[in-house]
């Protein structure tokens, strides 16, 4: 069989690859006009290809981002994104070596941290991605969803048309920043994308933005959909949800349920610590839909991305990272409240570095890595201490799709 070839494509062989991807989510090829929002989001030298006897047959690709971390700081992300093996090509390799390469460019590129959304959750943790954060979704229905007169009142929120969304959201959600762990940076070829293409295409994404003392700090953006012909039956499909204080999470959840002649509220995507039914009078008027894996990550540059995040109060521990895919990526690391350094001492806790993404956020404890077999212990009361260092206040949320 002939061997598979992997590399960067050219910018020319972007379109092919964007397609290769489409067909494999069994999507058609796109169309000029939707290229022209989205070829952008191919980024030079980012977009690799796999090549068997001289086709394409794979592809994965990269895009330029950053990661919020727990104490605010960012570390350059990777989002990884467009994989797909052609169906007459899989189970053969491909795409264990594109991932391969696609590591070894990430770590070339002066990345930190891969992230990735994913459709197949059994594949990634062969080759070092664990979940980074959870996201819940609920459903509320507004006739029994009423707030507490405790909750805050929120700011002004104000209705924003199509075309005025396109230059100001991104600005709101630049203005955001860092403002939770697991929060990722949108590239202007993000917005022109993701965004343009929805305001255009006619379906009528209404945009709320929630402005506090210090300006806007919260948006979100909705479509009413109508099931049945008797027009009363009206869902808001709520399909981003931002907001960097909890008086504009508030506010914007007190629009969502004042808006009119609506049955139901349906939100995709919200941070696991956030009580929608502590805001309410009948507790049980907001419904958990599912919660489901957000972001995964892949830590490439160990050094790095664990010196870069703050650790709370707790003693030193000595934890080792065993990377297999990336041999020079392993290592044990002195991790206090101070910093991180690389050491030789013998390892309290060790762990694999798709476990690692795990806890990286905050999001799993080690105390629940042990229990799932994801820790091996050679201390164990480093398990309470390691918690003290890698918890954190506030749970991670990403809410970015790429
Ligand atoms: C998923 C996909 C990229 C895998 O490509 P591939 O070239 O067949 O993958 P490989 O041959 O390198 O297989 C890698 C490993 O993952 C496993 N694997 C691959 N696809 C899998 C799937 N859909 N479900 C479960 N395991 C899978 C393989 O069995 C193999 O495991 P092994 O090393 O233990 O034998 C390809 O099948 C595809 O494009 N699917 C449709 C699109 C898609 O699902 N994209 C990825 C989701 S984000």
């Amino acid at each position: 069989m002939a061997e598979t070839e992997v590399r960067v494509l050219a910018k020319s062989d972007h379109r092919a690859a964007h397609d290769l991807a489409r067909a494999a989510h069994h999507t058609p090829p796109i169309s000029d006009a939707e290229w022209a929002y989205v070829g952008d989001l191919h980024e030079p030298g980012l977009a690799l290809g796999a090549f068997l006897g001289g086709e394409l047959v794979g592809t994965t690709r990269l895009l330029r981002s950053r990661l919020a971390l727990p104490g605010g700081a960012t570390v350059p992300m990777a989002a990884a994104t467009g994989n797909g093996v052609r169906a007459d090509r899989t189970r053969r390799g491909v795409f264990t070596r594109l991932e391969r390469e696609s590591l070894a460019l990430a770590v070339e590129q002066g990345f930190s941290v891969v992230g990735s959304r994913v459709s197949e959750a059994t594949i990634y943790r062969r080759f070092g991605h664990g979940v980074g954060n959870l996201s819940r979704a609920v459903r509320l229905y507004p006739q029994e969803a009423r707030l507490r007169p405790e909750v805050h009142r929120g700011g002004e929120v104000r209705l924003i048309d199509g075309e005025s969304s396109i230059s100001l959201l991104p600005r709101v959600y630049e203005r955001l920043g860092p403002y939770r762990p697991g929060v990722i940076g949108r590239s202007a070829a993000w917005w022109k994308a993701k965004w343009e293409p929805l305001v255009r295409s006619g379906k009528g994404p209404v945009v709320a933005v929630h402005s506090g003392p210090d300006g806007d700090d919260g948006f979100v953006v909705y479509r009413a959909m109508r099931s049945g012909d008797s027009g009363a039956r009206v869902t808001l499909m709520v399909t981003d949800f931002h907001a960097a204080n909890a008086e504009a999470v508030a506010g914007l959840w007190r629009f969502l349920l004042g808006v009119d002649l609506v049955e139901e509220v349906c939100v995709r995507r919200r941070p696991t610590d956030e009580l929608v039914e502590g805001m309410l009078v009948n507790w049980r008027a907001c419904r958990t839909h599912s919660l489901d894996d957000d972001l995964w990550l892949r830590l490439v540059d160990l050094p790095k991305a664990l010196d870069a995040r703050a650790y709370g109060d707790g003693d030193p521990l000595v934890l080792e990272v065993i990377d297999e895919l990336l041999p020079a990526n392993s290592g044990s690391f002195r991790i206090s409240p101070d910093g991180v350094e690389p050491t030789l001492d013998q390892a309290q806790l060790s762990l694999n570095v798709d476990a690692l993404a795990m806890v990286y956020l905050g999001t799993t404890s080690f105390a629940t890595l042990a229990g799932i077999g994801d820790l091996r212990m050679t201390d164990g009361k480093a398990l309470p201490n390691a918690d003290r260092l890698f918890g954190t206040r506030t749970a991670a949320f990403c809410g970015t799709t790429f």
